[in-house]
């Protein structure tokens, strides 16, 4: 049977959410070393699709002297609307080279991990001076994998959410709070 989606609660607030990600851009800038020109460098890669809507808040908090680049990848973990099924594809790969800079992956949310484990391994893989994690929302209780992740927003029950760029079966990614949903059949 045709399962539908409703839209419930609201988890977390478009107001939470801005202070949180001003918060974590103040982080992030107060880690990345200086060259030895006296310039922060940072790399941000984003994985579409979901992490553009917290990426681009993100960056835009950091401070305007800092030297930032921003890039995306494209992949895929197979799986229904609501289930990674942990095959991880790569349809779209960095244009930048990142071999002995600062990289700061950032992603909508953690689940599993087994998508941004696989990512972290291949870009790891690719010699950057450092590599660091930023999240907006991580599922921690539901980890199958090791993942690092350096900065984090919000952790959050096991309960599948949207809004802020995540989706479900392609809805909903524009809303400005974190919202619950409620499936039907
Ligand atoms: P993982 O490989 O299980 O960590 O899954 C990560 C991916 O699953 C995320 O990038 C999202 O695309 C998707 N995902 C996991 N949980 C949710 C959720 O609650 N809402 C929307 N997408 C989710």
């Amino acid at each position: 049977m045709e399962q539908r989606y409703r839209l419930g609660d609201v988890l977390i607030s478009r107001g939470e959410i801005a202070k949180k990600t001003a918060e974590l851009a103040a982080k992030v800038a107060a880690d990345t070393p200086q060259d030895a020109d006296g310039n922060r460098e940072l790399i941000v890669v984003g994985i579409l699709t979901g992490a553009v809507f917290f990426l681009t808040d993100l960056v835009r908090e950091l401070p305007e002297d800092m030297d930032v680049r921003v890039d995306f990848m494209s992949v895929s973990s197979y799986g229904n609307e609501t289930k990674s099924s942990g095959v991880v594809r790569i349809f779209h790969d960095l244009k930048t080279n990142i071999e002995g800079r600062n990289v700061l992956v950032v992603e909508d949310i953690v689940d599993t991990g087994r998508t941004f484990a696989y990512l972290l391994e291949l870009l790891q893989s690719r010699n950057p001076a450092s590599l660091r994690t930023c999240v907006l929302l991580d599922k921690s209780a539901r980890r199958e994998t090791e993942v690092r992740v350096d900065y984090c927003g919000f952790n959050i029950p096991d309960a599948f959410v949207v809004g802020c760029g995540l989706d479900c079966a392609g809805m909903w990614r524009h809303l400005k709070d974190i919202r619950t949903v409620r499936t039907q059949s």
